[in-house]
C-alpha cells in the first residue's frame, strides 16, 4: 500500500512538470486529486484495514495529497504568470504610432459668405427672412411684372430665363427680386429686410457665369428713406465685408423697379485694380445692383408711395467671395473638389 502511494506521488510529479498549459494541470488534478482518483479511492478503503495500518497510511495519504495539491499550485502559478505575459506580448499597443485621423467637413465658402452677409445687415437692423418665403420656382408675375418690367423686356425672353415646360407663366426665378414683393404683400412698413437664394440664369458657363449661383437680397421701406441712407447701409456693408481699404465705387445704372438705379463696383483682387482676366481689363468688378424703389412697385402691393419710399439691393454672393478670397473662377464654388474647399 505504502508503495503504491509513493507510486502515484512520483507519477503525479512527473506528469505536472511535464504539463504545459493550465489545461493540462487542471486535468491532473482531477486525475490525482479528483473524487474518483486512485489516491482517493485509497483513502476511502483505509477504514478496512487493520488498526496499526489505519494511521500510518492515513498520514501518508493525507501527506502525499498536501504535497501532490502544492506541487499542482506552484505549477498552475507559473503557466498562469506565463500565459499572462505572452498575451501582454503579443496585444501590446504601440502609443507612440499616429492614429487614423477622421477628415473634419467644413463650412461651403458660400454658406460662409453668406452668413457673413447676412450677420452684417442684423446689425444694422435688417431681418432675415427664409428662402420657403420666395420660392425658387416662381410665377412670372413675382419675378417680373410687380417688378415693374415691361410685358417685352428682354429678361424675360426665353434665352435669359428658364420658364418650364408644363405650365407657361412658371420659371426659374432669375433674381432674389421676388422677396420684395412676397414680403411686402405680408408686411406693412417700416420694413428691413434682407433674404438670401439661389437664382438661375440661361447663360453660357463660364469663369464668371454659372447657371445657378446665389443672391442675397435687401430692402428697407419706411417714411423719408432717402438715397443718403441707402448709400450710407450700402458703404458701411463694403466695409464691414472687405475692410476699410477696398476701394469700392458707385455707377449709374438702370433696373425696371428703382429709379434712380446704381452698381457697385469693387476693386479687383487678382489685379489690385490693374487689369486683369477676371476683370476683363477693368480693375473693377460689380457686386450689386441697386437702387430707390419705384413708386410703380409699391403701388403694385398697395404700398402708398407718398408717404413711404425704399431703398432695394441684390448683391451676387459668388462675386463677393471671389473678391475677398481672390478666387478667379466661379466655377469652383459648385465642383465640390475638396482641395479647394478644405481651405477655407
Ligand atoms: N435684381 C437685380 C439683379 O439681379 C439686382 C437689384 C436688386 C437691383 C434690387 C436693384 C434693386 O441684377
Amino acid at each position: 500500500m505504502k508503495n503504491r502511494l509513493k507510486e502515484i506521488k512520483n507519477q503525479a510529479i512527473i506528469e505536472i512538470n511535464d504539463a504545459k498549459t493550465l489545461e493540462e494541470i487542471e486535468n491532473i488534478k482531477v486525475k490525482f486529486l479528483g473524487r474518483k482518483g486512485e489516491l482517493n479511492t485509497i483513502r476511502r478503503g483505509i477504514k478496512d484495514l487493520s488498526p496499526e495500518e489505519k494511521p500510518v497510511i492515513g498520514d501518508l495519504a493525507n501527506k502525499i495529497a498536501g504535497e501532490i495539491e502544492t506541487k499542482i499550485n506552484e505549477k498552475h502559478q507559473a503557466l498562469y504568470k506565463a500565459e499572462i505575459s505572452e498575451k501582454l506580448q503579443s496585444e501590446k499597443i504601440d502609443i507612440t504610432l499616429s492614429g487614423a485621423s477622421k477628415p473634419f467637413g467644413t463650412q461651403h465658402p458660400l454658406t460662409s459668405t453668406i452668413n457673413d452677409i447676412v450677420s452684417i445687415f442684423q446689425g444694422m437692423g435688417f431681418s432675415l427672412v427664409e428662402n420657403i418665403n420666395s420660392p425658387e420656382v416662381e410665377t412670372e408675375y413675382y419675378n417680373f411684372d410687380a417688378l415693374n418690367f415691361p410685358p417685352d423686356h428682354p429678361a424675360k425672353d426665353m434665352q435669359d430665363t428658364f420658364y418650364t415646360l408644363n405650365a407657361p407663366n412658371l420659371l426659374l426665378r432669375s433674381q432674389t427680386s421676388n422677396s420684395q414683393i412676397r414680403e411686402m404683400e405680408k408686411k406693412s412698413p417700416p420694413l428691413r429686410v434682407i433674404s438670401p437664394g439661389r437664382v438661375y440664369r440661361s447663360e453660357a458657363v463660364s469663369s464668371r457665369k454659372n447657371n445657378l449661383f446665389h443672391q442675397v437680397e435687401g430692402f428697407m421701406v419706411d417714411k423719408d428713406v432717402t438715397f443718403g441712407d441707402l448709400k450710407g447701409i450700402l458703404n458701411e456693408f463694403t466695409r464691414q465685408f472687405f475692410g476699410q481699404s477696398r476701394p469700392t465705387r458707385f455707377r449709374t445704372s438702370f433696373f425696371p423697379f428703382t429709379e434712380p438705379s446704381v452698381e457697385i463696383d469693387v476693386q479687383c483682387i487678382m489685379c489690385q485694380g490693374k487689369g486683369c482676366r477676371t476683370c476683363s481689363g477693368t480693375g473693377w468688378l460689380e457686386i450689386l445692383g441697386a437702387g430707390m424703389i419705384d413708386p410703380n412697385v409699391l403701388k403694385n402691393i398697395n404700398i402708398d408711395s407718398d408717404t413711404y419710399s425704399g431703398f432695394a439691393f441684390g448683391m451676387g454672393v459668388e462675386r463677393l467671395a471671389m473678391l475677398k478670397y481672390a478666387i478667379n473662377d466661379i466655377r469652383l464654388f459648385f465642383n465640390n473638389d475638396v482641395r479647394f474647399l478644405e481651405q477655407f
